[in-house]
């Protein structure tokens, strides 16, 4: 597969799902495919499923690939856990589906990565300033870019309305579990919307997940400064996004590593910097090993002569 190539894998509640994309058209190269999420879905056991899933595509041993995740992921790392199982609050999500899969894995927020897929297939393309994504789904994820650069894990689903986290009033999960009528939910929305304005004024805002396929019953009515326009690449963002950012986060780790290639800023020069210190660790620690196996070889010769001559003495 050539350089326009990443793989992209979704983990959901439900299914894991996965495929090659193309990164010059912003689409799937192939068809999808499909496996429930493993119940309960701990980390070791969704990384043998992601391992399963990448082992039924023939893709090459090269090609890196993205995975979007409901969490703040902070140098591979999954910070927290609001819709997942707490287990992963900790868990080097990178390192540990790099080991399982044998390729380059790279993980990132899953509204950061819509984000990234919007901004560059879709409905943020031609954006400049201040633009947030936002995702309507069982939790609310945000992606915040400048002048197209994201600002990381922004989590604005969780700023304070009503005395709780924002998500647990206005999310889409909420509108179905308390059956909220579109005007009911619009209403929601349009206070949350208005805080996010007073707080960061952007210049434009997206709105994605599933419920974004219907957003002429509630966006018409929201009453904002900013333009509020529906997401164009609906389901497949995520995993376009992530793929976007794991093909930026390869070339850049490659070039580091060979002087040349080049140069991006933002999240994926952070994640390619990050994953060549983990490898340097990773180096140290094997010729720290090597280093200690020799000094016990030396240790014992030493011991062997020592013990040699007393005998030869004796
Ligand atoms: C999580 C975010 C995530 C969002 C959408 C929130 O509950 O805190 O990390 O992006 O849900 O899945």
């Amino acid at each position: 597969m050539s350089s326009t190539t990443a793989f992209g894998i979704d983990i959901g509640g439900s299914g894991i799902k996965g495929a090659p994309v193309d990164l010059k058209a912003g689409e799937l190269a192939t068809d999808r495919l499909r496996i429930p999420t493993p119940q309960p879905s701990t980390p070791d056991a969704v990384a043998e499923t992601v391992r399963e899933l990448i082992e039924s595509f023939d893709i090459a041993a090269g090609v890196p690939v993205g995975v979007p995740f409901p969490a703040v992921i902070q140098h591979g790392v999954a910070k927290t856990a609001a819709n997942v199982d707490h287990s992963w609050i900790g868990t080097d999500v990178d390192a540990l589906f790099t080991e399982r899969t044998g390729h380059d894995v790279f993980v990132v927020n899953d509204a950061d990565a819509a984000g990234i897929a919007e901004m560059e297939f879709g409905a943020g393309r031609d954006a400049k300033g201040v633009v947030l994504m936002t995702t309507l789904g069982t939790g609310v994820g945000t992606a915040l870019f400048v002048d197209g650069h994201l600002v990381p894990n922004t989590e604005l689903g969780h700023i304070p309305l009503h005395g709780d986290s924002a998500e647990k009033y206005m999310a889409e999960s909420v509108r179905e579990r308390e059956e909220l009528d579109w005007s009911q939910w619009a209403e929601r929305l349009q206070e949350y919307y208005s805080l996010i304005e007073f707080l960061f004024n952007p210049d434009l805002i997206i709105v994605g997940g599933g419920v974004s396929k219907h957003h002429k019953k509630y966006l018409p009515e929201l009453d904002l400064r900013a333009p509020i326009v529906p997401a164009e690449l609906r389901n497949e963002a995520g995993i376009i996004g992530a793929a976007v950012l794991a093909r930026h986060a390869e070339d850049e780790t490659r070039a580091a590593a060979g002087g040349n290639g080049r140069k991006k800023s933002g999240l994926a020069a952070d994640k390619a910097q990050a994953k060549l210190e983990k490898s340097a660790k990773k180096g140290d620690k094997k010729a720290d090993k090597k280093a200690r196996k020799n000094d016990k070889k030396a240790e014992k010769k030493t011991e062997k002569n020592s013990a040699k001559k007393s005998t030869s003495k004796d």
